[in-house]
């Protein structure tokens, strides 16, 4: 698969891959991650983990990428990943996920993460461990106004995300445990820059997370 190390791609191989997972209690795989910032935070704060940032556009991954490759003495992190590919096509090494991130997606993510793309789900899902947990997070200004990617759904609520998005996810292997606002704290803590360009207005409910579980044991 595609490893961006800065301006650099370089190939990284199954064997490879599987040496670092082996070496980390858990690996956490950040989808869409955009300019790395949230996959950089979790790599910091959760040294024990493998953390893994994938985007499709990989010259926004340039910044993270470097700081991530460089030596441990110059601040590199050797527990975090940028891999430059599509959700859409999943590099077959990748295996043994135990947590899945997918914050503030749009494009043909937004739409596979909405239900309109089965197979990327699935595709997502069949990289994950048992009992994989995942957390998404949605930008409902997504919906003020809908861009095309929404389709006909309207903007979700906690409600409406279960009811609705909960089946869809569930056909891919993704059981859906809780939707719910996130408020300034808690998007303050997910560290991504996207969230920064978010209206500073927080009397309104900008972002639905949802969380649950992937490929439940039971
Ligand atoms: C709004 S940005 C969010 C970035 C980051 N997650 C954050 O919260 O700061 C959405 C990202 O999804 C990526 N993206 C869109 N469709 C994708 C796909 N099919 N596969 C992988 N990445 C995709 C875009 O390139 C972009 O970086």
């Amino acid at each position: 698969m595609r490893r961006v190390t800065g301006k650099q791609v370089v190939d990284l191989g199954p064997s490879e891959f599987a040496e670092l997972r082996a070496r980390h209690v858990g690996a956490v795989l950040d989808v869409g991650t955009g300019d790395g910032k949230h996959a950089l935070h979790l790599a910091r704060t959760h040294p024990d983990h493998l953390v893994i940032g994938l985007d499709a556009a990989k010259d926004n991954l340039r910044k993270s990428a470097a700081k991530s490759a460089a030596s441990p003495r110059k601040g590199g992190l050797p527990n975090l990943l940028y891999i430059w590919a599509a959700a859409e096509q999943l590099p077959a090494e990748l295996r043994e996920i135990t947590e899945l991130h997918v914050l503030m997606p749009w494009g043909s993510l937004l739409r596979g993460i909405l239900g309109d793309d089965p197979a990327m789900l699935s595709g997502l899902a069949n990289l994950c461990a048992p009992d994989a947990r995942f957390l998404i997070t949605l930008n409902l200004h997504a919906w003020r106004p809908p861009v095309p990617e929404v389709g006909d759904n309207p903007e979700p609520t906690p409600d409406s995300a279960t009811e609705s998005l909960g089946p869809l996810l569930a056909a891919a292997g993704w059981h859906l445990d809780e939707a719910a606002y996130l408020d300034a704290d808690a998007i303050a803590a997910l560290a991504t820059s996207w969230t920064r360009r978010l209206n500073s207005s927080r009397d309104q409910l900008e972002v639905l997370a949802l969380t649950g579980v992937v490929n439940p044991s039971r």
